[in-house]
């Protein structure tokens, strides 16, 4: 058997709950959390910020190649790039869109590989973003693939907004889900895509605890198959 990475990939579309279930799943199992859409919400801002245009070329291959990118520190400082602490700006709705958007270009993604790739070998972790069961790590132990209507996604997302104070509408949201889904799944490069080995998991209507230990359940009985 090839060798497998001690790293349990979750990838889903966005309000399918990654984020919370894999940092409680983390949590709960004494893994290291890697949230990899801050990422790229973190490289988004900061490029808009510098207004660097989001397109293959100098100006953007410069603008990385000159970027401190610090991922991990802690909680409070998840994502500091040049030395700005972006951890909750980057959290703002419109940020979502750069994101979105600046994930297609290969040069961003080339960028984060690296750093992904070199976090996620450290430790046991779980890992959450897109692609990450099927590009950054083919080879972890355990992938799942988090999903729920789009309605419940949308409901969820608002939620999460309202909690920061937003004052977009459902419907508002609804079509921003609907289109970030478009953007993430047709994308040429490492698209949102379930990984054949990977288990689909689809939370509608599942409280999130259930979620949780159903997955740290999983969890256990692949590690101790293999001997992990
Ligand atoms: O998970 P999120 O909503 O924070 O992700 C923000 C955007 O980043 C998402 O629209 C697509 C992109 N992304 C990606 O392309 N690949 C990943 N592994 C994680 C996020």
């Amino acid at each position: 058997m090839t060798k497998m990475t001690k790293l349990v990939a979750i990838d889903g579309p966005s309000g399918s709950g990654k984020s919370t279930v894999a940092q409680l799943l983390a949590q709960s199992l004494g893994y290291m959390y890697i949230d990899t859409g801050a990422m790229y919400r973190a490289i988004g801002f900061s490029v808009d910020q510098q207004g660097v245009a989001f397109e293959e070329g100098e100006a953007l291959k410069k603008c990385l190649a000159s970027m401190k990118f610090e991922y991990g520190k802690d909680s409070d400082h998840l994502v500091i790039v040049n030395g700005e602490n972006l951890t909750e700006k980057i959290r703002e709705h419109h940020v979502s869109k750069l994101a979105s958007d600046i994930s297609k270009l290969p040069i961003v993604r080339d960028f984060l590989f690296a750093t992904q790739r070199s976090l996620g070998e450290q430790n046991f972790s779980v890992m959450e973003g897109r692609d990450i069961g099927t590009v950054v790590f083919p080879d972890s132990f355990m992938k799942v693939f988090l999903t729920a209507t789009l309605e419940e996604r949308a409901n969820r997302r608002l939620l999460q907004l309202k909690r920061n104070g937003t004052t977009h509408s459902y419907e508002e949201i609804l079509e921003d889900v609907k289109q970030r889904d478009y953007n993430d799944t047709n994308r040429e490069i490492a698209p949102l895509k379930q990984a054949d080995d990977a288990t689909l998991f689809d939370t509608t209507g599942v409280p999130q605890e259930e979620v949780i230990e159903r997955l740290k359940t999983l969890v256990n009985e692949r590690a101790s198959s293999l001997g992990m």
